[in-house]
């Protein structure tokens, strides 16, 4: 087998500018912990791009089957060290990449936006139910809304990613919801940013009524949609 050069001395050089400052024992842990995030954060992301392989092979194969994409786009993000940080704060726990396994689902993220709700219990029953994929919470957000009137399917599923010398399980977040009920959280989002409380509150309630509209247009489209593939 070919022989390999560590990469460390090299992400140690580059790092040098900030951690010369520090005493050599911090500078050491320092290093360690950038070490472990960035095995850390390829080994996220890899389970990242296994799931959505997963899901564009489902997709792609109605379309070739059906004539018709359940999918109607994937987002992802891999949670920031500093996010990271911060939740496991909030938590009471040490800032180190064994916590962040064990403690964390979300380090993963998958956004699964569909066209219509009968999608969503599709993708995620044809995901859960392949056999390296383990489901391991469920938050049904579509029949009990959020109070705010937040709706999505979230499951935590643990999925394998095959390195070098091992084959690691990885837990990913994964969301679920129409394009619909996409847009809504989209602008939800961004109210939590609002400081001013009696603007946040009247806006709050509108969007709460948004939701109501949303919810029961998502069902009329599908009830639509099914009576044109009747007829055709
Ligand atoms: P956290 O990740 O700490 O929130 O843990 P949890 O297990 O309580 O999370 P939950 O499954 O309820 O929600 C996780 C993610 O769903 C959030 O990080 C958001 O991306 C999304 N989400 C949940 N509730 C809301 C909401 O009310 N509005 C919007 N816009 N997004 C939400
Ligand atoms: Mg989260």
């Amino acid at each position: 087998m070919l022989k390999f050069r560590d990469k460390k001395p090299k992400v140690e050089n580059e790092l040098e500018p900030v951690t010369q400052m520090l005493p050599i024992e911090s500078r050491e842990r320092i290093l360690e912990q950038v070490y472990e995030f960035m095995e850390l954060e390829h080994l996220y992301e890899s389970a990242i791009r296994e799931v959505k392989t997963k899901l564009e092979i489902l997709d792609s194969e109605f379309k070739t089957k059906y004539d018709y994409n359940p999918i109607h786009h994937i987002e992802d993000r891999l949670k920031s060290p500093q996010s990271i940080m911060d939740k496991l704060q909030r938590k009471g726990m040490t800032f180190n990449s064994a916590n962040a396994r064990t403690t964390l689902n979300d380090i993963a993220g998958v956004r699964v936006i569909c066209n219509y709700i009968e999608d969503i219990y599709s993708v995620a029953e044809f995901l859960t139910r392949q056999d390296d994929v383990t489901l391991i919470k469920t938050k049904d957000y579509i029949k009990n809304p959020k109070p705010n009137g937040y709706r999505s399917l979230h499951l935590v599923i643990e999925t394998p990613v095959f390195l070098s010398d091992r084959k690691e399980i990885v837990n990913v977040e994964v969301q679920i919801r129409t394009i619909a009920m996409d847009f809504w959280a989209s602008l939800e989002h961004q109210l939590k940013y609002k400081t001013d409380s009696e603007v946040s509150a009247e806006l709050a309630e509108q969007l709460k009524e948004c939701a109501e509209t949303i919810a029961a247009t998502d069902t009329k489209m599908q009830s639509i949609y099914q009576t044109l593939k009747a007829i055709n």
